[in-house]
């Protein structure tokens, strides 16, 4: 069901490699909620992934930009600005990728090549998609910024590896950046931490399985999913939220704030 909660809103998502992208079901709900959308990814997402067919969907031009690029995305904001005709409202980051996970190399052995490339496409990258919408002022007085993250941030799950480090500097940036463009801009930045969903960054980290069933029984509500978070971040973009900023939001079915569930000791019991 639609509410309207994004009419004439306008916003960049960057993300959507296919339909299990986090940021795929976002683009839909924000263009289901009245929001005009333009899509990005990188330049080999693009040809890989199918998401000219979420840009027919929603009728959003496709911008590509590698988020290490400093000129891909200045030139991304620009486009973006004159293809809306000015500011944008909202911005969804929804990007993260860390050769270490691809290749297997537990983190006690990381090669630090893969760590600076994971952490400048993961981490960084927000700081630099914020850095370049100050500078163009490209996002309106009270647009929202959602970043998306993983406990990972704060407890040790040990296959996720060198995302975890990732992780916690991106809350730490969304957090710093919040305040500055918080003060100068009323810009407000938020991470939402999600539970583990089938993706194709997600099933990237070894034992997926074993790790999203444990975080099912572990969850009070269940896991939640690609949906639902889309339909959170619509509200963290719509002006219902506008007090809210800095802030890392758990989106888990209460998995952060479970000691252990009855489902678990059962299995413990067994
Ligand atoms: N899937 C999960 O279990 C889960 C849980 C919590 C948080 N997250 C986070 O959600 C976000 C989205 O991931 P997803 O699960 O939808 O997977 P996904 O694989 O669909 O999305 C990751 C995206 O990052 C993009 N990307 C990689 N390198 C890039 C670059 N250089 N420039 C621009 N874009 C680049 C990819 O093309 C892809 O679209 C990530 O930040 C991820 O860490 C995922």
């Amino acid at each position: 069901m639609a509410y309207n909660l994004l009419k004439g809103k306008k916003g960049i998502i960057f993300g959507a490699l296919d339909e299990n992208s986090i940021a795929w079901k976002t683009a839909q709900h924000c263009y289901a909620e009245g929001a005009q959308i333009v899509l990005t990814n990188a330049p080999i997402a693009l040809r890989m992934g199918t998401i000219n067919k979420l840009a027919e969907e929603i009728q959003a031009p496709v911008i590509p930009a590698d988020v290490t690029v400093a000129a891909d995305i200045e030139n991304l904001f620009t486009q973006a600005m004159e293809h809306f005709g000015g500011q944008v409202d909202f911005v969804l980051h929804s990007i993260g990728m860390s050769i270490n996970v691809r290749k297997s190399i537990p983190y006690y052995e990381n090669n630090y090549e893969f760590t600076h490339k994971g952490f400048d496409i993961s981490a960084l990258s927000l700081h630099r998609v914020l850095q370049t919408a100050m500078k163009l002022d490209a996002i309106s007085e009270w647009g929202s910024v959602v970043a998306l993250t993983y406990i990972a941030a704060q407890r040790v799950f040990p296959d996720y590896n060198d995302m975890a480090d990732n992780k916690a500097v991106l809350e730490s940036i969304a957090r710093n950046f919040g305040y500055f463009y918080g003060s100068k801009k009323k810009v407000r930045i938020n991470t939402v931490s999600q539970s583990p969903t089938r993706t194709t960054a997600g099933s990237g980290v070894k034992g997926f399985d074993g790790f999203i069933n444990y975080a099912e029984k572990m969850s009070p509500l269940g896991n939640a999913d690609a949906d639902q978070c889309a339909d959170y971040v619509v509200t963290l973009f719509s002006d219902l939220t506008r007090m809210v900023t800095m802030q890392n939001l758990f989106h888990d079915g209460g998995f952060s704030f479970t000691g252990v569930t009855q489902a678990v000791i059962e299995q413990m019991e067994k």
